[in-house]
């Protein structure tokens, strides 16, 4: 049974896109209503999350609707043996929308052809969190008041990162220019580059996190080192620290300059930039709750 879900930002169109970010302002001004009432979505969290799974359940149950599911697979009965298949289509049975994460690249994709029911990629090993895009296009288009032109600046673990991956994809539509800031064991895979060379997309690439190479940044895309993807821990401990954003660093950047994180966020900012009026990740996370109750209710056709 084929039905609609949303695996990649590439599964967006860019009408649909500002369809859903259009969407997501609306239940911003009114996010308590009754439009899921009678309905059940299961987040099934086979790796740890705080923002993404709690966005979605509070996203369901202010819009009325009910949430089952797990935030450790090691209380299912995967731990017996089950499958992955066999996961999704029982679950399938039990709700009307499935949001999962995964360790497994590929796995978003494998659970929408099992499933009877739509499913929401809540992020798949280091491939894609395309509810993460959402927020961060919502994020920038209210902090920028547009999504066209801007320069975009990512710093950090562009390797692994898979919010830099989605994002990406999703500001090929409006003519953006990147900064990849990054060491040269965390580079933004060639795939990506070679993504933008074939739609036109300007891009440089940095090693050094400096006050030159952010200057002209309207977005600064911080981060974290992925920990959790690496074989050798030693290869972590020698790129964990590599880039910290203190305020010292932030003096000679754009006004309209907004430093956005998807969070968690580890030691690459510093705590004291917190307070300062271009540190936006806070809201960014908050603006998650819009935009997922913008992509789940299109997906249930409500
Ligand atoms: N941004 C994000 O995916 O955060 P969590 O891992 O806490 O869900």
């Amino acid at each position: 049974m084929s039905v609609k879900s949303l695996v990649s930002i590439s599964d967006y169109s860019k009408e649909k896109i500002l369809q859903i970010l259009e969407k997501a302002s609306a239940f911003e001004k009114n996010p308590n209503q009754k439009i899921l009432d009678g309905k059940v979505v299961a987040t099934l969290f086979f790796e740890p999350s705080t923002r993404t799974r709690l966005s979605f359940e509070t996203a369901v149950n202010r819009l009325g609707g009910r949430v089952i599911g797990f935030a450790d697979a090691s209380t299912t009965s995967g731990t017996k043996g089950e499958t992955l298949k066999d996961t999704i289509k029982m679950v399938s049975n039990y709700v009307d929308l499935i949001v999962m994460r995964n360790p497994i690249e590929g796995a978003a994709r494998y659970a929408s052809e099992v499933a009877s029911v739509p499913v929401v990629n809540a992020g798949d090993g280091a491939n894609q969190h395309p509810t993460q895009t959402m927020l961060d296009l919502y994020s920038i288009q209210k902090t920028q008041g547009k999504l066209d032109n801007l320069k975009i600046c990512m710093v950090g673990d562009l390797k692994y990162g898979r919010t830099v991956h989605s994002l990406l994809m999703a500001m090929s539509h409006f003519n953006p220019t990147f900064s990849f800031i990054a060491p040269d064991e965390l580079k933004m895979p060639d795939e990506y580059k070679m993504f933008c060379k074939k739609n036109g997309i300007r891009y440089e690439e940095h090693s050094e996190l400096s006050e030159n190479n952010i200057a002209d940044a309207d977005i600064l895309y911080m981060t974290r080192v992925q920990k959790e993807r690496f074989t050798d821990l030693f290869e972590y401990e020698k790129v964990k620290n590599i880039y910290i954003l203190k305020n010292s660093l932030l003096e000679h950047t754009k006004a309209n300059m907004k430093i956005l994180h998807p969070l968690p966020r580890v030691n690459e900012i510093e705590q004291e930039v917190d307070e300062n009026e271009k540190a936006y990740y806070f809201e960014q996370a908050r603006n998650g709750v819009f935009a997922r109750q913008a992509v789940i209710c299109d997906l249930l056709g409500l």
